[in-house]
This record gives structure tokens, C-alpha cells and sequence, in this order.
């Protein structure tokens, strides 16, 4: 075998084209660059599935969101565009809990998350129990698109902005009239702010359901003359 006979001593490499000749350097060659792309799609696919999709399974292509956490200073946007508010605070798409678990603390009750991600839903509870707020906050496996937002007042919503129109859809539909949705990354491409908060990354947007329904009748009334 190729191997022993490499062991034996003054063995040497083949010529170019010969069985066991390398290229000098380590380059790879064909074979082992095809190993190579095989190897990390597989690895890619494999977190894709095992660690950020999970769950998933019953929810369109089209509408699935992976994992990509809010950045510190994103959660202090969110939650200044929420202060003071009264009800039900919701993110959907919780992820690790880290907006739940802040907005708790800023004295928004009940807070609660739907996620669906099952190793996510872990994290969180883990963070809830760590921070005190064990049995006070909840997170809960849901699909987001499921589920009857008619109760609650301040919705948060860290998604990509291709979910944005089939989720306007969904929170004018369901929300109370006095709800606020506070979107971070991506604004909502057809609604009017009510206010926003920071630069570029960090930047967030509120938006009052009664004036953003105001606005979507009155383009609807336009359209029709
Ligand atoms: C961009 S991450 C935001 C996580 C968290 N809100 C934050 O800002 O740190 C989106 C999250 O939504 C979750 N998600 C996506 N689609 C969902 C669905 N249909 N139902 C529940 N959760 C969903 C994903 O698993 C992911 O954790």
C-alpha cells in the first residue's frame, strides 16, 4: 500500500502524473478541492438544519426566518420606542429571549416570545432562570404566523424585510387599534413611522396601528376615484 511504502525509508514521491505524486506546496488537486466544497456544504447545511432551522419544517420557504440576534444597542432602541406603553409586549421570533428578557426588566408586563426554534427556546428559558425572571416571562414554540395577535399592544419585529408585506398583512388584520409594532433592520416598506431611533444597523422604527390604518384606507379611498 501506498502508505507502508511511504513509511520505508528513502521513499519518494512519484513524478507529476504518477500514483502519490503531490504538488509541491500542498495544493490540493481536483479531487481534493471537489472533497473540500462537498465537505463545507455539507457542514453549511448541517448547522443550516441541526442548529438554526429546526422546527421549521412546517413553515414555507418563502417565510422562514433564520436566527440573527439584535445587537445590544438595537435592544435599547426597541425597547426606548416602547417606554412608558401599557399591555402585552410580544417579539416574534424571539430567538435567544434577549428582547423578552429586556423589556421585563423596563417594566413591559407580560412579555413573552414566540419562537419556534427548539435549542433557541432553551437558551432563553435558561437566560430567564439565570436573570431572575423564571415563571415571569414566557417563551413560546409557536409559529409566529399562527398565531391570534388580537391582544396584544406592543409587538416587536426583528424579520427579513422579504416577510415584511405578508406580515403588514397580518398585524392590520389582527392588532388593536392602540397597538404599537416597533420593526428593527428593515423598516415596513408601505407604512409611515410614527417615530424612529438611531443610524444605519442600529436604526428602528415605530409605527401606531390607528395611524398606519388611517394611512393604508385613505391610499385605498385615492386608488378608487
Ligand atoms: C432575526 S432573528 C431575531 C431574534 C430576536 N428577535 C432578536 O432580535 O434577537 C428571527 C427569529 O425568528 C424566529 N422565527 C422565524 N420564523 C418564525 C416563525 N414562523 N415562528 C416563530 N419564530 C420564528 C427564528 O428562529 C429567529 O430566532
Amino acid at each position: 500500500m501506498a502508505m507502508d511504502r511511504a513509511m520505508e525509508p528513502g521513499w519518494e514521491p512519484g513524478e507529476p502524473g504518477e500514483p502519490g505524486w503531490a504538488r509541491p506546496g500542498g495544493a490540493l488537486g481536483a479531487r481534493g478541492l471537489l472533497a473540500l466544497a462537498v465537505a463545507s456544504g455539507a457542514a453549511v447545511w448541517a448547522t443550516w438544519a441541526v442548529l438554526l432551522m429546526p422546527g421549521f419544517r412546517r413553515v414555507p420557504l418563502r417565510l422562514q426566518v433564520p436566527f440573527q440576534p439584535s445587537s445590544p444597542r438595537q435592544v435599547a432602541n426597541s425597547l426606548a420606542l416602547l417606554r412608558g406603553r401599557a399591555g402585552k409586549t410580544v417579539d416574534l421570533g424571539s430567538g435567544d429571549g434577549r428582547l423578552v428578557l429586556e423589556a421585563y426588566k423596563q417594566g413591559l408586563r407580560p412579555a413573552l416570545g414566540y419562537e419556534l426554534n427548539p435549542w433557541l427556546l432553551c437558551l432563553a428559558n435558561y437566560r430567564a432562570w439565570k436573570a431572575g425572571y423564571h415563571g415571569k416571562v414566557s417563551f413560546l414554540k409557536k409559529d409566529l404566523w399562527k398565531v391570534n395577535l388580537s391582544d396584544c399592544h406592543n409587538v416587536i419585529v426583528f424579520l427579513a424585510p422579504s416577510v415584511k408585506p405578508p406580515l403588514a398583512s397580518k398585524l392590520l388584520a389582527e392588532l388593536p387599534d392602540d397597538a404599537r409594532v416597533v420593526a428593527g433592520r428593515y423598516p415596513f416598506p408601505s407604512w409611515t413611522p410614527s417615530s424612529t431611533l438611531g443610524q444605519g444597523l442600529d436604526q428602528v422604527w415605530a409605527y401606531d396601528i390607528k395611524e398606519v390604518r388611517r394611512e393604508v384606507q385613505g391610499s385605498a379611498q385615492q386608488s378608487q376615484l
